[in-house]
């Protein structure tokens, strides 16, 4: 069976500069998600939200944006927005876990009230033309919540439900719930893609196994952490490629040089990079020490000389 592989969005990471060099120099992505865009009670669309999802800003074929809201008039206003952009198509964020966002009853909040949600897809499908599909957690108290919402779901022509297997409440901690997503197979009509702790090619197995009817999965974390994993999945193997490093190095530079010439000062780009090192630093020998060098790299020319230094131990390793 063919797969899907689509890249979850994490807001702070996967923006379009970081999408358009991971396709470039990675690829075994057909789909991207963009992070979500979230109004704040005003009805305007921020300037690095219009940046993200402009069309001459990406390079990538299947981008998809995404909303995080709770109020119809605000999805409405999103949807006009990206359809002026020429996406036919609007993600809606029921998944983020934060309590400043699920006590004001958004992300993951919003699960267990199955009459808003009807509310807001309700005015979507009456109003507009829009293709809406969804990305949830499976509740955020208990795992239950989300199979009240499917007959609701099961009313409109949604294109998908994404489902990260776990609750809110577990923020990204504690494993993913399989039996409790299992249940959401067989309590809904919708297609389903699965989401959760793809993190290597063995995993994705063992999940692909265990459900054998999914063809579509989403990778967050695990793409950051080794952007080779979607190709190598894609590929069936465990193996990297020769230049694996060399890579690597030329995605790290370009993406740092973009970021380098969008943040101004030393600092924000240094925790720009240290975010992404966080990740990183996952697939390298030693993550703790390679995380440490960078962390401690002062200024960019240590950093860079850090980031040379890691790689050439790597290559030798390797
Ligand atoms: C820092 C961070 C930011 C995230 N931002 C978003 C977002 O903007 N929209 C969204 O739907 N999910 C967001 N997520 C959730 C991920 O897309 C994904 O669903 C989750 O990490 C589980 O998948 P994974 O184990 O493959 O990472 C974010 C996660 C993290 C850690």
């Amino acid at each position: 069976m063919a797969i899907t592989l689509l890249s979850s969005p994490l807001q702070g990471f996967t923006d379009f500069r970081f999408r358009n060099a991971f396709h470039h120099y990675f690829g075994g992505i057909d789909t991207f998600y963009a992070p979500y865009i979230r109004l704040n009670g005003k009805l305007k669309i921020k300037q690095s939200y219009q940046n993200d999802l402009q069309l001459e800003n990406n390079s990538t074929t299947n981008l998809i944006p995404q909303v995080m809201t709770n109020d119809a008039d605000e999805f409405l206003f999103v949807v006009k927005y990206v359809q002026s952009l020429g996406y036919k198509e609007l993600n809606w964020n029921l998944g983020c876990p934060y309590p400043m966002v699920t006590k004001s009853g958004m992300g993951s909040g919003l699960i267990c009230n199955p009459t808003k949600i009807d509310e807001i897809l309700k005015r979507a499908h009456n109003e507009t033309d829009i293709t809406v599909s969804m990305k949830m957690r499976m509740g955020y108290e208990h795992a239950e919540e989300i199979l009240d919402t499917f007959p609701i779901l099961d009313n409109y022509p949604l294109k998908s439900i994404a489902i990260h297997a776990r609750i809110g409440k577990q923020l990204y901690k504690g494993p993913v719930d399989l039996e409790a997503f299992s249940r959401c197979l067989d309590s809904t009509k919708h297609k389903l893609y699965y989401n959760g702790d793809i993190t290597s090619v063995e995993a994705f197995q063992k999940i692909q196994e265990r459900f054998p009817s999914i063809d579509h999965f989403m990778i967050g974390r695990g793409l950051i952490a080794d952007p080779f994993l979607p190709s190598m999945i894609k590929n069936n193997t465990n193996e990297y490629p020769k230049n694996r490093w060399d890579i690597f190095s030329e995605f790290h530079d370009t993406i740092y040089q973009q970021y380098d010439e969008y943040l101004s000062g030393p600092t924000p780009i240094k925790m720009k990079m240290l975010g992404f090192w966080e990740y990183f630093s996952q697939s390298f020998s030693n993550p703790q020490k390679t995380y440490k060098a960078i962390k401690k790299a002062g200024n960019q020319v240590k950093y860079k000389n850090a980031v040379s230094e890691i790689l050439s131990k790597e290559r030798k390793l390797s």
